[in-house]
């Protein structure tokens, strides 16, 4: 008992005294992602390595030996270089930083997607496998009833992939969510939201047609299970890293 406190006390200071590693907490992780995907997206990527010769979520860096040094190049940016300042608190820089160190994990543990995976395969597990061209498109082939995936690449990071075929119901990056309506009639509908606003509430139903609903007649609304099928155990892992490489390789119109 006393040799265990003793060993724990031991730990505590050792921590202390090492300080380089800093525990986040999940809410800091969270809102260091806001922050990274509205600040830091569009020179570094997504996926943090389109920089060349940095790979922030890998923390593959030129200057940087620890969090602190982030914080502070987060904050000042680099002179001489395309690396801006960004005029954001310690506290913001500090929570981007608890992004980072976890860019690549999903609730602790490693990612797949951070596995090398070839998009010539995972694009014939999209098409036939996994059948998700029955429900999304890719530069205008496929269905309709899930969202369009030809910008994947640029919008999500493979991680985010990687949540979205294996946990469904537990994020929408992309911003359509299914939900539940009801009308003050009493007539229940569900789909996909795609927009809201003060007055209206815009809708996709399972046929893909764009419904808009008046608020003053919405009596309930509320989120509803993921349309997407259950995928967890239907992949093997080399098989998820070839349908994640295949998506993060859509980026657009060329
Ligand atoms: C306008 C483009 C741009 C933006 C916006 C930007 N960066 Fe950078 N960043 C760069 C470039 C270019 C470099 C490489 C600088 C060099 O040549 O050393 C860099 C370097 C870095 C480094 C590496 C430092 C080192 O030790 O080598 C980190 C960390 C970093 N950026 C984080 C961020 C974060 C976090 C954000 C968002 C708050 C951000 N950057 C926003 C362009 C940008
Ligand atoms: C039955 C239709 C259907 C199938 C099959 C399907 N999806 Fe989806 N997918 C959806 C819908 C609808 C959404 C939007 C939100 C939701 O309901 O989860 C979505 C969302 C996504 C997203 C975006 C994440 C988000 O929610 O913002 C990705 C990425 C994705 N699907 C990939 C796939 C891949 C890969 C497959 C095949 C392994 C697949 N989907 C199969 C309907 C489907």
């Amino acid at each position: 008992m006393l040799m265990n406190r003793l060993v724990l006390l031991l730990l505590a200071l050792i921590g202390l005294v090492c300080g380089q590693e800093h525990s986040y907490t999940q809410a800091d992780i969270a809102a260091g992602g806001q922050f990274y995907r509205t600040n830091c997206v569009g020179c570094h990527g997504g996926d943090g390595a389109t920089v060349s010769g940095i790979d922030l979520g890998r923390g593959k860096f030129k200057i940087s030996k620890n969090d602190e040094d982030l914080v502070r190049i987060i904050i000042n940016g680099l002179p001489g270089t395309g690396m801006p300042s960004t005029n954001t608190s310690s506290a913001r820089a500090t929570m981007i930083v608890a992004y980072l160190r976890t860019m690549h994990e999903v609730k602790g543990r490693k990612s797949i997607a951070a596995a090398r995976g070839n998009a010539e395969r995972g694009q014939l597990l999209f098409e036939g496998k996994g059948e998700c061209a029955g429900c999304h498109r890719i530069f205008g082939k496929g269905g309709r009833s899930g969202p369009d995936l030809s910008d994947t690449g640029h919008l999500l990071r493979p991680i985010d992939i990687e949540t979205a075929i294996l946990d469904a119901d537990e994020q929408y990056p992309l911003g359509t969510r299914p939900v539940r309506v009801v009308r003050k009639s009493g007539a229940t509908l569900s789909g996909l939201l795609v927009n809201q606003d003060t007055y209206s509430l815009q809708l996709v139903d399972q046929e893909g047609s764009l419904l808009s609903i008046n608020r003053n007649d919405v009596k309930e609304e509320g989120p509803t299970r993921s349309w997407m099928p259950a995928y967890r155990g239907k992949f093997d892992a080399q098989e998820l890293a070839d349908l994640i490489a295949y998506l993060a390789k859509q980026k657009g119109v060329q």
